[in-house]
C-alpha cells in the first residue's frame, strides 16, 4: 500500500493518521470529511465529501474510517466496501497482537494496546490506546474498546458497543450489542439489554 484514505478529520482521525505514518513510513494519506471544521489535519489537507473510487487503484490504495461514533463508523465502512474500496487495518507499531489473534478489515489498534492469544476482533473496531484484550476474547464489528480498558480472558463483546476508558470486564463475561459502559466501570455479570451502564459493579443508568 502506498496510499491510505482516511474518512474523518476529528481527534480520533489524528490518532489514526499518526499510527498509520508510524506503521507505514512514507505512506501518502488522503483525508476526507463531509463537514470539515478546518482545512488541515496534522498538516495534511482535508477534502470535503467522500472519495471517488474511480480515482483510486486498489493495488496501491486502502481506506479506513477514523470516526469514534460506532454507528457512523459502521455506516461509512459499509459505504467504502460497497463503493469497492479495499479496507485497511491500521495497527500502531507499539501494539502487541498475538500471531494467533485475528483482526478483521477496517479496524484500528492504537499505541500500546495488547491483543492476546486467539482473540478475535471484528471489522471496523477501535482497540484504543493501551487497551488490553486478553486471550480468547471475541469482539463483534464496529465496537470501541476505549483507552486503558481491560477485557479479561474469554470476554465477549457485541457490535456497536463502547467499553469506556479504564473500565474492566471480568473474565468470561458477555456484553451484548449497542451497549455503553461508562469510564472506570467494572462489569462482573453478563449484560444482555441494550443501554448505558456505569459504576463498580455497573448498574444501568
Ligand atoms: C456513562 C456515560 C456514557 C454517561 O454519560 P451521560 O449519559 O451523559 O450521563 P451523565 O454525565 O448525565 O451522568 C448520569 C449519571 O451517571 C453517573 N455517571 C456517569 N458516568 C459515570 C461513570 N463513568 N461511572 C459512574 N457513574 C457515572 C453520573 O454521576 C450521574 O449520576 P447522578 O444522576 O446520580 O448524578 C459517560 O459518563 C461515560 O463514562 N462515557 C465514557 C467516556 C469514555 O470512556 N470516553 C473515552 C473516549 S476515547
Amino acid at each position: 500500500m502506498q496510499k491510505l484514505i482516511v474518512l474523518g478529520a476529528g481527534g480520533h482521525a489524528s490518532v489514526v493518521i499518526d499510527a498509520a505514518q508510524a506503521a507505514w513510513p512514507g505512506v501518502e494519506i488522503l483525508v476526507f470529511d463531509e463537514a470539515p471544521k478546518t482545512d488541515r489535519i496534522l498538516g495534511l489537507p482535508i477534502s470535503q465529501g467522500r472519495p471517488d473510487p474511480e480515482n483510486f487503484d486498489n493495488a496501491t490504495t486502502q481506506a479506513i474510517v477514523a470516526i469514534g461514533n460506532n454507528q457512523v463508523r459502521a455506516t461509512l465502512t459499509q459505504w467504502l466496501e460497497n463503493a469497492g474500496f479495499k479496507l485497511a487495518t491500521v495497527i500502531h507499531p507499539t501494539a502487541w497482537v498475538s500471531p494467533s489473534a485475528s483482526i478483521e478489515q477496517g479496524s484500528f489498534v492504537s499505541a500500546r494496546a495488547v491483543i492476546n492469544a486467539r482473540a478475535k476482533i471484528g471489522a471496523a473496531c477501535i482497540i484504543n490506546t493501551a487497551a488490553v484484550v486478553e486471550h480468547d476474547c471475541m469482539i463483534k464489528k464496529s465496537t470501541h474498546i476505549c483507552p486503558s480498558a481491560t477485557l479479561a480472558g474469554a470476554v465477549k463483546i457485541g457490535s456497536q458497543t463502547t467499553v469506556g476508558a479504564n473500565s474492566t470486564i471480568r473474565e468470561l463475561v458477555s456484553i451484548a450489542d449497542n451497549i455503553t459502559i461508562g469510564a472506570g466501570s467494572v462489569v462482573i455479570r453478563n449484560i444482555t439489554e441494550a443501554g448505558t451502564y456505569a459504576g463498580c459493579p455497573v448498574k444501568q443508568l
